[in-house]
């Protein structure tokens, strides 16, 4: 027990059931993870049936989970609805692709369906593989492949290969960037349709078989997804308010981010089988559906009137083995253990707001127009939001993405969870993750990566500036080079698959769960927020050394039209001046004085905010944060000033350089004022 003597023990404790041993830890390893989590029932639980969202299913588990978070204690559970657009295929005209003869005869058709997983060919209500959100139609025309769909690909083919895409029907493979910008590069290059198709090379990893034997995608497998391209938008007919049953809506046909091209996915069978010239069958629908988030609360004893929120989304493609019930499975042990502590008499210091979210699969729809509805309040009062998507993408070491601001948190909590890597037996998960996966950027600490988007956190802190943060266990990035993991969105995302191949004892889920839920643990009930301004400083000044360097692949540009950067350095040095002496008033705070304690948190809490653009990126009204931003090429990916990013990227190319520049300077000062305005928010006060 002296080997965890932090805050955080009593809560530890809770949170795996029974008392765990830590001074023997991983002695007893696997006896300890049969008593310790339910998160293997919770997970079986979830996992029996489709939850698509828009479904009744779906609203089952979300009555059931209401229920459930009652009776763990907490003091308010609600359903909260939106009707918002979704898309289904259409029951009686199925979505396949064809190969077409001469005389246009069909001689060959994709499959409807992939074949069942064992245990599971009596479920009803699988939706067959679709791209959701596709146009309606039966295009049909010669086939282009486009390689990943990357901006880079479609570079090559245009200007190097000098293939024209325009009137064709293209051919993708899935992996390396966001779906849905795949489709918006096929349609700007003049496309008629796009196939997705999930490639071995990136879908089956070496020495591994097929899922029901390992733990790769069968051939017959194939990708769900949305292919949206709603830059943070939410519900695509209501861009900006909630999608409640008096907001405006925009007609079906020009909603947000809406795909004009049929697009379809497929598995590496049928792919092999396509010839040269095929035609697709694409009749989903789309219709406005309701949609239900869960959200409980406890009161904050202290400060209720600041929030911190644990969101992750219920709804999945089919399944949701992997994605979303491993997370979901850990919110609910998380919520089970806060509300024990509850009743053993403890509040947290501040607010804690659980969320299950739903429709997220469909374009993160439940978090978005929930955060539109609270936007006032959350502005006002959000401390941090931290996302709760899948636990497990992998069993090597931790995954983690966050504000700079949460860098000494995470690395301070983790070195008090114990590792459950094999070799790390008594040492911390700190050291297994740094030994793993140290970090690029600063010595001797583990890997943190920036915040992009495709999850439920985009919202908050894309357009809110909410600090938020995600972590996961993953997979050796170095080595293992297939994308996200094989079954990703395919009917064989079973609960099995994780029982029988990544995580047998579910201890990985079990430190999931400690590091999701010991973060929400120390934002809420620190007197102090554990937020360290220093590191947005390092940050900050890294991100605008790496797009100065950028810059300089343009050095004689950069002298004719006079583009200086002296303004952005002159804001970063100012703010890492002013974080630096913010800290040591912190230092010396009167922790005796409420006001004065509240004074500071106020100023970390806002800090965030002060990254906020009102008027948003160029192009991007939803997308405000002038620091972080997800890349205009995959919505993945975090990129770091994104703005002057934007306006430099692919510049030789653009036929007005002048004007082109001019956008460059423009976004400079942008970046060197929202800086500069975010360091006056940390001096002292009065
Ligand atoms: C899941 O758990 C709930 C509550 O214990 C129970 O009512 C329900 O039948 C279970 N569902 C499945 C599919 O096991
Ligand atoms: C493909 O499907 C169409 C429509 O159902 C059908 O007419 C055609 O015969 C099928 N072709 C093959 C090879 O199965
Ligand atoms: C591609 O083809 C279309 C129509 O055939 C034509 O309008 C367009 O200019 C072509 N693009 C290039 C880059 O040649
Ligand atoms: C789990 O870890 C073992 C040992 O490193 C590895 O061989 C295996 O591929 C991993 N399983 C998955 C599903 O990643
Ligand atoms: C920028 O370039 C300089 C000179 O090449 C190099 O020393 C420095 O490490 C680079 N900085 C970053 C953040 O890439
Ligand atoms: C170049 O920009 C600087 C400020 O960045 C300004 O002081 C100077 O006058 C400009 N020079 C020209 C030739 O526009
Ligand atoms: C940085 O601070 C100095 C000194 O207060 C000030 O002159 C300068 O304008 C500031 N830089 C920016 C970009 O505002
Ligand atoms: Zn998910």
């Amino acid at each position: 027990i002296h080997y965890f003597p932090g805050r955080l023990f009593q809560w530890l404790i809770l949170l795996t059931g029974k008392i765990f041993s830590f001074a023997k830890r991983n002695t007893d390893y696997e006896l300890q993870c049969l008593i310790l989590t339910r998160c293997f029932f919770f997970s079986s639980n979830f996992t029996q049936v489709p939850h698509l969202a828009g479904t009744k299913e779906n609203l089952h588990l979300a009555q059931q989970i209401q229920a459930e978070w009652k009776e763990f204690g907490l003091d308010s559970v609600e359903l909260i609805h939106y009707d918002v657009l979704l898309s289904y295929p259409d029951d009686s005209k199925p979505n396949y692709i064809s190969i077409i003869d001469e005389h246009g005869n069909e001689i060959f058709n994709t499959s409807l369906s992939e074949p069942p997983p064992p245990g599971y060919e009596a479920v009803r209500d699988v939706v067959p593989p679709y791209s959701a959100f596709s146009a309606q139609g039966m295009p049909e025309g010669e086939l282009v492949y486009v390689n990943y769909g990357r901006t880079e690909d479609f570079f090559k083919l245009e200007r190097e290969m000098g293939i024209n895409c325009t009137g064709k029907i293209v051919i993708a493979r899935y992996g390396k960037i966001f779906r849905g910008n795949k489709v918006k590069n096929a349609e700007l290059a003049g496309a008629k349709g796009v196939i997705l198709y999930s490639d071995p090379a990136d879908y089956c990893a070496p020495g591994t078989d097929p899922y029901p034997n390992g733990w790769n995608l069968p051939g017959g497998g194939a990708q769900r997804g949305n292919i949206l391209n709603l830059n943070g938008a939410g519900d695509p007919l209501t861009p900006g308010y909630p999608a409640k049953e008096y907001t405006y809506r925009l007609d079906k046909a020009s909603g947000v981010g809406l795909p004009k091209i049929p697009v379809h996915p497929i598995g590496y069978d049928d792919a092999e089988s396509l010839l040269r010239k095929v035609k697709m069958h694409i009749h989903s629908n789309n219709e406005v559906r309701r949609i239900y988030n869960v959200i409980g609360i406890i009161r904050g004893a202290v400060e209720p009137d600041r929030y911190v929120i644990l969101g992750g989304h219920r709804d999945s493609w089919v399944f949701g083995g992997i994605d979303p019930q491993s997370g979901a499975a850990v919110v609910h042990e998380i919520v089970r253990s806060f509300g024990k502590l509850k009743r053993k008499g403890w509040r947290p210091r501040r607010t804690v707001i659980f969320a299950s979210w739903d429709a997220e699969e469909f374009g993160l729809f439940g978090s978005t127009e929930w955060a539109e509805e609270n936007a006032k309040v959350l502005q006002a009062r959000g401390v941090a939001y931290i996302n709760a998507d899948s636990s497990i993408e992998g069993n090597y070491t931790l995954r983690v993405d966050c504000t700079p601001l949460m860098y000494r948190l995470v690395y301070s909590l983790t070195k008090e969870i114990p590792s459950p890597d094999e070799g790390f037996e008594g040492k911390s998960l700190y050291e297994s993750w740094y030994k793993k996966n140290p970090s690029r950027e600063y010595k001797e600490v583990p890997r943190i990566n920036k915040l992009g988007s495709g999850n439920d956190f985009e919202v908050f802190f894309q357009r809110l500036g909410i600090a938020s943060g995600r972590a996961r266990y993953s997979k050796n990035w170095n080595v293992e080079k297939y994308s996200s993991y094989p079954v990703y969105h395919s009917v064989y995302e079973t609960y099995e698959i994780v029982e029988r191949f990544y995580d047998p004892t579910f201890k990985n889920h079990l430190t999931v769960a400690q590091v999701r839920g010991g973060l929400v643990f120390e934002l809420a009930n620190s007197a102090v927020l554990p937020f360290d301004c220093r590191d947005y400083a390092s940050a900050v000044s890294n991100y605008a050394h790496i797009i100065y360097n950028l810059s300089r692949n343009h050095e004689e540009e950069l002298a004719t039209y006079n583009v200086s950067f002296d303004a952005l350095f002159s804001a970063v040095k100012n703010f890492t001046e002013v974080a630096a002496s913010f800290h040591e008033r912190l230092q010396q705070i009167d922790s005796n004085n409420p006001l004065a304690v509240r004074s500071l948190n106020d100023q970390l809490m806002f800090l965030e905010r002060a990254f906020i653009d009102p008027f948003g990126l160029p192009g991007r009204p939803f997308y405000r944060h002038i620091i972080f931003a997800p890349s205009s090429h995959n919505k993945y990916a975090g990129e770091s000033f994104p703005g002057i990013y934007d306006a430099m990227f692919d510049i030789e190319s653009k036929v007005d350089q002048h004007e082109a520049w001019e956008e460059v300077k423009k976004q400079i000062s942008i970046a060197a004022f929202t800086v500069q305005a975010a360091a006056e928010t940390l001096k002292e006060v009065g």
